[in-house]
């Protein structure tokens, strides 16, 4: 069974089931939800950060790339930049709450 994300927003929710290596940004955006980019998903701007709670295991590790952009850009520790991240390849039946300051 796939991760399960739990989109959160004030006035509505959704869930999706997200494959193996699919990326968080992808399946947020094509599930027609609003997510900020000014890099088209490339890992430079900063603005696709999200607020996740769940088991950590659920998503791909942070890499040294997302800590450094994170630092630039004044993000949280907690901060999950959805361009960076995907579903982890080995999780199965783990379920995220997903949030951004602006939904
Ligand atoms: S969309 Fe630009 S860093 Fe994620």
């Amino acid at each position: 069974m796939p991760v399960k994300l739990r989109l959160v927003a004030a006035h509505r929710s959704a869930t999706l089931e997200a494959a193996p290596g699919a990326r968080l940004y992808d399946l947020i955006r094509g599930a027609g939800w609003p997510l900020g980019s000014s890099c088209r998903g490339e890992g430079v701007c900063g603005r696709c950060a999200l607020q996740v709670e769940g088991p950590a295991a659920a998503l791909t590790p942070e890499g040294e790339d997302e800590a450094r952009l994170k630092r630039r850009e004044g993000l949280g520790p907690d901060a999950v930049l959805a361009c960076l991240r995907a579903a982890a390849p080995n999780a199965e039946d783990l379920e995220l709450s997903v949030t951004t300051t602006y939904w």
